[in-house]
């Protein structure tokens, strides 16, 4: 058997992610310069998938553009809107059947990032002759994600949907295994939950009780973004050290006097002057200019973003940026065609989204 199929989510408001949601599907957010359901997409190709099936807003328009059909990537891509909107996870998967048909498959939340490859887990599904196999990782909060509980031989026996209090500190991640039918019997059996969702977990619970083989698998290296801002530069900076240091290419000009050091890509048509100091890892895209800067450990700058005088670390920029004065920036997240300058009459003036942030 092999998993040639699979679903990743591309739906969803993300409003806890505002203002950068606001005009962006959240699924598009760049990390490590890249929008983040790309890293979903390459590791399930890495896997061996070769048909992935993406569920969209209705009158979603940008995925579609950003993604294309996966000639990209060498496989075939297809995009479902969910049919009255978003009724919970294991409702997209429902809406997916008729191109899974009786195959078995991946699903994968695309807000779920992970280190390292998902071949090990592809693997032990298909010699373990499993039904389904979840992808757990340990956590500080685990009340916020599906929690497995597991019996004294560490037995999986149920899975719990964000209960009060976690039986153990283990999250069941957003990357799912199925074998051929198994969740669409397992839909035809469960409810709405309170909260209007189909969940994940009653599938999972679904299937223990009725003695399907469902297996579960440690993995390191997870993150999912629960819609704080942080949680965003924490995973650029994770998949910033993932990237094999010959994939940090310098294809700009850079004059010399520029201080570069540690891991650092800068994009075809970049331009740096020699005031320019930059400390990798650091990702800086095509068509940027970068006068009299520093760019400190853990940014990304998106295409076509001028940044003068500016010392910025910790941060994602999105493209077509003009950052020009001297600020500090840490731990921010710009998005795109966002001017930052200096005014000149010496006092503040802004022009600001909803749920905004300032803090000078
Ligand atoms: C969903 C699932 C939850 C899982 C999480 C992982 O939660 O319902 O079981 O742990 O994804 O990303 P949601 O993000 O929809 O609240």
């Amino acid at each position: 058997m092999k998993i040639k199929k699979a679903i990743l989510t591309g739906g969803g408001r993300a409003t806890r992610l505002r203002p950068v949601t606001s005009t962006m599907n959240k699924h598009l957010i760049p990390l490590a310069n890249k929008p983040m359901i790309f890293h979903a997409i390459e590791k399930a190709v890495n896997a061996g998938v070769e048909e992935i099936f993406i569920n969209t807003n209705p009158g979603e328009t940008e995925l579609q553009k950003y993604i294309g059909d996966g000639g990209h990537w060498g496989i075939k891509i297809i995009f479902f809107e969910q049919e009255g909107g978003p009724q919970g996870v294991a409702h997209v998967v429902k809406q997916a059947e008729k191109f899974i048909g009786n195959d078995p498959f991946l699903f994968y939340l695309s807000d779920n990032v992970i280190l390292g490859s998902l071949k090990d887990f592809v693997d032990e599904f298909i010699e373990g002759n499993y039904d389904c196999m979840l992808a757990l990782s340990q956590v500080p909060d685990p009340e916020r994600f599906g929690v497995p509980v597991l019996d004294a031989s560490g037995k999986l026996t149920d899975v719990l949907e964000k209960p009060a209090t976690p039986p153990n500190n283990f999250a069941v991640t957003g990357i799912y295994l199925y074998g051929p039918g198994v969740f669409f019997k397992a839909f035809n059996n469960i409810e709405k939950s309170e909260r209007g969702e189909y969940e994940i977990s009653s599938i999972h619970s679904d299937l223990l009780k009725n003695n399907f083989k469902v297996g579960y698998k440690e993995i390191t290296g997870w993150w999912k973004d629960t819609g704080k801002p942080e949680d965003l530069i924490l995973a650029s900076e994770l998949l910033l050290k993932e990237i094999p240091a010959e994939n940090f290419k310098i294809e700009g000009t850079v004059e010399s006097g520029a201080r570069i050091s540690g891991n650092v890509r800068i994009g075809v048509g970049t331009t740096v002057n020699k005031n320019v100091t930059i400390t990798g890892p650091v990702l800086i895209g095509e068509n940027c200019t970068l006068e009299d800067c520093i760019i400190s450990p853990n940014t990304t700058l998106g295409a076509g973003t001028k940044i003068r005088k500016a010392e910025i670390k910790d941060s994602i920029i999105l493209n077509k940026c003009t950052i020009d004065c001297d600020i500090k920036l840490r731990e921010s997240i710009i998005g795109s065609d966002v001017l930052v300058t200096k005014n000149e009459s010496g006092h503040q003036k802004m022009i600001l989204g909803e749920n905004t942030l300032v803090e000078l």
